[in-house]
């Protein structure tokens, strides 16, 4: 197949670029707004040359991996995070191709508490949620036979996240409040890049909403002490806040952990637990050093 990933400069995109060398029986363009070593310049927003590029290169699936991702600043530019996440996606599932997209937790209240299915009501609190649920609706809107897959709590060795963060602060603060309310499923990129290749490699394709996150839940205190404990880190004591102590700018969902049964029996696998998947990434990143 001849696979286009967008969005090849973030977590998820190198994560996609990392494990394509394991699957050299496709080609592969990977493309983002700004051109990197490996990476050429497509815009998803530009329709006439996303239209010219699949054509060129006769493209047979899009895998998104591009999308507005800074919360707090969707709110204060819907329209612009509108753009990107929701009008590029009648964009991408306009090229009569198959589209490999995804999506968040955000799109759910986070007043549940029990895990979220595919088929539970959807109402978004955020700026972000909503143009991300937005963008579901017009990419199957323009493409039926596409796959999103919800994610939530994403980190990689790539790009600005909670774990490179909490490394850091960690090695700068004597004592660091993390809040101990919001409960979640930190999501290795490189386990949902493999998802994404566990739906691209199976025999038959299943169109649809699937939910995908690591196995297992925990607070953002846990992950931080998980984090700190895996990076060596001694010197920094981790306190349990509660939400309210912290001044987040955007409300975050109290409980946003999603049923992933849905995606391990329709292609019979079995998903990495959370804290392995920080293991694996921690190593990276201490590698690197
Ligand atoms: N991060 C999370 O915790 C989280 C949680 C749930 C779901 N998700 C979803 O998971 C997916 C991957 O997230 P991620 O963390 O890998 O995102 P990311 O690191 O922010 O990467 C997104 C990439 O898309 C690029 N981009 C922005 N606008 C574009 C455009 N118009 N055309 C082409 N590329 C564009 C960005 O470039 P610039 O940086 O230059 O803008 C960036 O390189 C997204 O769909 C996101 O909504 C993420």
């Amino acid at each position: 197949m001849n696979i286009l990933v967008t969005g090849a400069n973030g977590q998820l995109g190198n994560e996609m670029r990392v494990l394509s060398k394991e699957h050299p029986k496709h080609r592969y363009w990977f493309t983002d707004v700004v051109e990197s070593e490996g990476v050429q310049v497509l815009d998803i927003c530009d329709k006439a040359a996303v239209s010219a590029f699949v054509a060129q290169h006769a493209i047979d699936l899009i895998v998104n991996c591009a999308a507005y991702t800074n919360v707090d600043k969707a709110e204060e530019d819907e329209a612009t995070a509108l753009k990107i996440n929701a009008e590029a996606l009648s964009v991408l599932g306009g090229q009569g191709v198959k589209v490999i997209h995804v999506s968040t937790d955000y799109v759910f209240s986070g007043d549940e508490h029990v895990p979220c299915r595919e088929t539970d009501p959807v109402a978004p609190r955020t700026a972000y949620g909503r143009t991300k649920y937005e963008g579901e609706k017009r990419l199957l809107a323009e493409c039926p036979e596409a796959v999103i897959l919800r994610t939530a709590w994403l980190y990689s060795e790539y790009g600005n996240n909670f774990v490179k963060t909490m490394i850091r602060l960690g090695k700068e603060k004597e004592s660091l409040g993390v809040v101990f309310d919001q409960i979640g499923t930190p999501t290795y990129a490189a386990d949902l890049a493999w998802a994404i290749f566990t739906v691209i490699e199976n025999p038959v394709w299943h169109a649809g909403i699937y939910h995908f996150t690591n196995e297992g839940v925990c607070s953002w205190y846990d992950f931080t002490v998980a984090i700190h404990e895996l990076a060596g880190i001694k010197n920094c004591q981790v306190r349990p806040i509660l939400s309210e102590e912290y001044q987040y700018k955007t409300p975050r969902p109290h409980y946003s952990v999603l049923d992933k049964s849905k995606f391990k029996k329709t292609f019979g696998v079995e998903i990495p637990y959370w804290m392995d998947g920080l293991r694996r990434c921690v190593k990276l990143l201490l590698k690197e050093k």
